[in-house]
């Protein structure tokens, strides 16, 4: 199996042996918490046995509805917030060209993003561009009450029907919801929607393999299969194996926890391939939401290199010494592009010839590491052979998994986040949202 590694060569000058042997037990009892289902949000446990579990005829409707809407649909409009979107945003983001936009060949949608936001810019450019193309929707959000999709919906769903008419429109949208409450239910269950459940046991961030995660990625002409069976891959090694050395994920675990007593207060995630960038924004939401509670939880940051060593590289060279770093290193490019040779070499960069740009990024990466070790910053990395559907999965499952045994470690309930009602409280109350007179 071509799996993901976490390697800690660079954290020999700042976690002893003796401290990993000494969380070692530690972890393992919040493994055993998290199998066993006897921990805080116990109801929420349904993401670990998923890949697994998933029903294959959830895979063939989504298929059958890939083949149906794309002939007619060159963009898919994704609604949701959260953990509604982010996930399938970051395998989208991570397979597709960065060019994609551009690029279209037409074989599949392109996917487009809303109810991330209330920016009223954003959603008259958004109507501007629906005006000029032919397009479908799915609207995804596990409770169905969100303002922020619910507003996207109804803006967008007014646009179809004017467009299409309201039958037309109605074949065009699929929502994924919860199996019996909510709005959106009971407006899909309405309006007759093809609709897909969200299992009331996976919570948003930890639904990206459900068909939270896969409609939108296979509309976007990716193998949920491999995605899938990457995750279960991962999910074998996870589960079976107590060593810590050999299971990246409870390694990972150790390792951020033994940093953050240590006072290692912020998690910097860092890319060298720009594609991974909204991996860091899933990670963010999962690690951000689980952990940071009860006043406690290390601050997930990201940051993408080389482009942001040229804007915060400074600070992590030599600011305040509270943070550490996780580097996603992927080892093959897919493509491979030549420099060329100048006989003039007036631009001084001749050395480089004969050497690969993945070599050049790998010597960056490298470079980078020592540089923030020597300036006292712990750097863990995490490996990854390629980025294809297959590695995706592992490491989307690899995270989740870790995060599920460290805030278990950190002792929060990982599945909840109450913290989330407190914007949404002022701003009811603020808009006069019936209920919400007082606060
Ligand atoms: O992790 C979570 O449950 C949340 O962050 C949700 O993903 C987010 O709030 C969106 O919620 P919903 O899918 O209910 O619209």
């Amino acid at each position: 199996m071509n799996t993901i590694q976490v390697c800690t060569d660079y954290l020999q000058k700042f976690i002893s042996k003796k401290e990993l042997d000494a969380i070692a037990s530690e972890m393992l009892a919040a493994k055993k918490t998290l199998l066993s289902g006897s921990g805080l949000g116990n109801d929420f446990l349904g993401w670990v046995d998923l890949p697994q579990d998933l029903d294959s005829s959830i895979i063939s409707s989504i298929k059958s509805d890939v083949k149906r809407l794309t002939p007619s649909a060159q963009l898919f409009v994704v609604i949701g917030i959260g953990g509604s979107y982010l996930g399938a945003r970051a395998v989208i983001e991570a397979l597709q060209s960065e060019f994609a936009s551009m690029q279209s060949d037409g074989s599949h949608p392109y996917i487009i993003y809303a109810g991330h936001t209330l920016s009223e810019d954003y959603y008259h450019q958004l109507l501007q561009l629906l005006d000029t193309r032919d397009y479908a929707v799915a609207v995804i959000s596990k409770s169905g009450t969100t303002t922020e999709p619910a507003v996207a919906f109804r803006i967008v769903k007014g646009h179809l029907e004017k467009k299409y008419g309201k039958a037309a429109a109605a074949e065009r949208i699929i929502a994924v919801t919860d199996a019996q409450r909510g709005a959106l239910h009971d407006i899909a269950q309405q309006e007759g929607y093809r609709t897909y459940i969200i299992p009331d046991n996976v919570g948003g961030r930890f639904s990206v393999l459900t068909p939270v995660g896969l409609l939108p990625i296979a509309m976007a002409g990716y193998d949920i299969d491999r995605l899938l069976a990457g995750a279960r891959d991962m999910r074998e090694v996870c589960i079976q194996n107590d060593d810590i050395q050999s299971n990246p994920a409870l390694l990972y675990a150790a390792v951020r926890n033994i940093l953050y007593r240590n006072g290692r207060k912020v998690e910097i995630l860092e890319n060298f391939v720009p594609q991974l960038r909204y991996i860091s924004e899933w990670w963010k939401q999962l690690y951000g939401e689980s952990e940071g509670k009860d006043g406690k939880g290390i601050l997930p940051h990201s940051l993408s290199f080389t482009t942001d060593l040229h804007s915060m590289g400074q600070y992590v060279q030599d600011g305040e010494r509270s943070m550490f770093e996780t580097v996603i290193s992927v080892a093959k490019p897919t493509h491979t592009v030549n420099i060329p040779a100048d006989a003039q070499n007036l631009d001084g960069i001749n050395y480089l010839l004969g050497k690969s740009l993945t070599e050049i990024n790998h010597n960056a990466e490298l470079g980078t590491i020592m540089a923030h070790v020597d300036g006292g910053v712990p750097v863990l990395r995490i490996e990854l052979p390629t980025v294809d559907e297959y590695t995706l999965g592992q490491l989307l499952y690899f995270f989740e998994f870790a995060c599920g045994v460290s805030g278990y470690m950190l002792n929060v309930d990982p599945f909840n986040q109450p913290g989330v009602e407190a914007y949404k409280k002022n701003m009811f109350h603020l808009l006069g949202k019936p209920g919400y007179e007082k606060i």
